[in-house]
């Protein structure tokens, strides 16, 4: 009887809880726009998201190796960006560019503390990259795409820094509220001149990879 108490409120906090992320999912989806508020950054540190969006299995899936100049788009605080620097290693560099400046001092903060020093934070918007043509091996955006509001040009932008045969990657998780779907990814970096080299499935999401041209 006990057991059957104790199951019945963990169901019923579960379901609570659910209840309101997909009532504030619902808000943001439809009443935000624009790019998340510093002020509930934090989200994106939730101690659930490594089930649905880990750190090292994830970044592996975009294709860049040691030596690698490297583009994060959009890192936030940094919730990919210590172990992309890692795998950048020593001889590679990882750019990150936020439009937001706290995101960019919370993430400065963030490497220091881990001793990163192959990372480089700068605030910048994607519609107007302050990067030359040709200079990058790789860029990623990791549920950064939805946030962007023209989508088409952030695309030309990365297609000029991106060297031939460089790699896009944009991974997306339906537990962002700026979700965007798989066949709408594809037409737009299809439009772009981008050429599909993966697709895989993830819990709650998707990694596409595409080569520029
Ligand atoms: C949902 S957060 C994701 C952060 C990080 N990629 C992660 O997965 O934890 C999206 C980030 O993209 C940034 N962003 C939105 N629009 C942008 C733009 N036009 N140029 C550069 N960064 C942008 C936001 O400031 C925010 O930090």
């Amino acid at each position: 009887m006990r057991v059957l108490r104790v199951l019945l409120v963990v169901l019923l906090a579960a379901g609570g809880f659910l209840f309101v992320y997909v009532v504030q999912w619902l808000r943001e989806r439809h009443a935000r726009g624009g790019p998340i508020p510093f002020s509930r950054a934090h989200i994106l540190e939730h101690p659930l998201r490594p089930l649905i969006h880990p750190q090292r299995s994830t970044l592996e899936k975009f294709r860049f190796k040691p030596g690698d100049t490297v583009l994060e788009l959009g890192p936030g605080i940094g919730y990919f960006t210590v172990e992309a620097g890692r795998m950048v290693g020593p001889e590679g560099r990882l750019l990150c560019l936020d439009i937001q400046p706290p995101m960019i001092g919370a993430l400065r903060g963030r490497l220091e503390e881990r001793n990163v020093t192959n990372a480089h934070p700068m605030a910048g918007d994607a519609l107007n990259l302050p990067l030359a043509d040709n200079s990058v091996d790789a860029a990623f955006l990791v549920t950064v795409l939805g946030e962007i509001p023209d989508r088409p040009r952030a695309m030309g932008e990365l297609r000029r820094v991106l060297r031939p045969g460089g790699v896009l990657s944009i991974s997306e998780s339906l537990a962002d509220p700026d979700y965007q779907l798989e066949d709408s990814v594809r037409d737009l970096c299809r439009a772009s001149g981008f050429e599909v080299l993966d697709h895989s499935r993830e819990r709650l999401g998707y990694t596409m990879c595409f080569a520029a041209p």
